[in-house]
């Protein structure tokens, strides 16, 4: 394949990984030739840092003829409009999570991209690397059986303690939902397909936090949105998921994930990283002569990933698979559906939490689907 050329719009704190991770990785398949911001003077300071040849404003970006896919680094907020004007500039989009801020919006983007006959990728592709590819493996292999259950724990201190710019995290389309809960969402749809119903519950535990670091440092803000979210998802194959996701938690020793099956337990490692170690507990280690002889640990197994780790916080996997799959003319695997039906279980687990009724999801995900 070509060398796919490549614009970056947003270079806040994740271009960074980005930009570092596409240089490191995927050099022979993206060529990142421009970067943009609303405020140049970070365009200006990514361009330098990574010896990019061009930074300019997102509407200048838009006109460089030969880029051929933009990456849209900005605030969810601004996901929609920011995409909406890639797609009608005439370029292939790959948008952080999530791809926008409601279904309707979301649903007009795909619908643009297919009469423009130009794709749409979106994050998270953390289920693209090597530790859940892996755990997918365990499972279709038969490792833990039959999946049954499924409980999942995302328990966050807030993004205060790490984030120069943490208000829109707090504000209207922020929350853990908007946040982390597609890594989470996007995990378990890969893994047990659609969801079909959930229902949650949700809480403010502060009504006011206080910046950690960066330029407000020291100042408080208001809390606008749910920090606390205890969900029920029902998925379409049977399995019943339990999950917390929150910013309100100092410290946890749940799990990131694990499944439970008729024949053992499967941890999973956490959904928001590239890389890491599984760990399978087989029935077997309850029962039966090697437990009677006491001859098998009663601890899970670690599981060697069998797929290259190439690091665990990585980003850019998908922009690449974005890039392939148009080569191929096949649609690609972080791709507008799927980012539609994980939006969708956000959004209803967000209005569940607002209603204290079940919600229905409207929309489903096949990995099926063709272009
Ligand atoms: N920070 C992380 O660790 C992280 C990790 C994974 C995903 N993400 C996702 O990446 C996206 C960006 O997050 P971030 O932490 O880098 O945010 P950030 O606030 O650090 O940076 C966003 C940048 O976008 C710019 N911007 C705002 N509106 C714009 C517009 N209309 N056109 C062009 N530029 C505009 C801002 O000036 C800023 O530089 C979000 O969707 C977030 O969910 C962030």
């Amino acid at each position: 394949m070509r060398c796919y050329k490549v614009g970056i719009i947003g270079c806040g704190v994740i271009s960074k990984t980005y930009i570092k991770d596409i240089k490191r990785l995927f050099q022979n398949n993206l060529d990142i030739v421009a970067v943009s911001d609303t405020d140049l003077s970070k365009a200006r300071e990514k361009a330098e840092e990574f010896q990019i040849n061009r930074f300019c404003t997102p509407n200048e970006l838009l006109d460089i003829e030969d880029i051929d896919i933009v990456i849209n680094l900005t605030p969810p907020k601004m996901h929609y409009s920011v995409n909406k004007k890639i797609l009608q500039s005439g370029k292939h989009v790959f948008c952080e999570k999530p791809i926008s801020l409601s279904l309707d919006e979301a649903l007009e983007l795909k619908k643009i991209a297919e009469t423009k006959k130009l794709q749409i990728g979106c994050a998270p592709d953390t289920f693209m690397g090597s530790s859940i590819k892996t755990c997918s493996k365990l499972i279709e292999d038969g490792w833990i059986g039959k999946a049954l259950y499924v409980n999942a724990n995302m328990m966050s201190c807030g993004v205060e303690t790490w984030h120069p710019a943490p208000v829109p995290f707090y504000q209207a389309g922020g929350g853990p939902i908007f946040d982390m809960g597609g890594y989470y969402l996007s995990a378990l749809v890969m893994l047990f397909g659609s969801i079909r119903e959930v229902y949650s519950c949700s809480r403010t535990g502060f009504s006011e936090r206080e910046a950690f670091c960066g330029p407000m440092k020291g100042k408080k803000f208001q809390v606008q949105t749910p920090t606390f979210y205890s969900v029920i998802l029902q998925m379409q194959s049977g399995v019943v998921v339990t999950m917390n996701i929150s910013f309100d938690i100092w410290n946890s020793s749940l799990p990131f994930m694990e499944v439970y099956g008729t024949e053992g337990t499967l941890q999973i490692p956490d959904p928001n990283m590239y890389g890491g170690t599984p760990k399978v507990f087989r029935k077997e280690q309850k029962l039966g002569a090697l437990f009677d002889a006491g001859t098998i640990s009663d601890s899970p197994y670690s599981i060697p990933e069998v797929y290259q780790n190439v690091g665990n916080y990585v980003r850019g996997i998908g922009v690449n698979d974005l890039a392939e799959s148009i080569s191929r003319g096949v649609r690609c695997s972080a791709n507008i559906d799927l980012a539609i039906h994980v939006l969708d279980g956000m959004l209803s687990i967000i209005h569940s939490g607002e209603t204290g009724q079940s919600i229905s999801l409207s929309t489903s995900y096949s990995e099926e689907s063709s272009i």
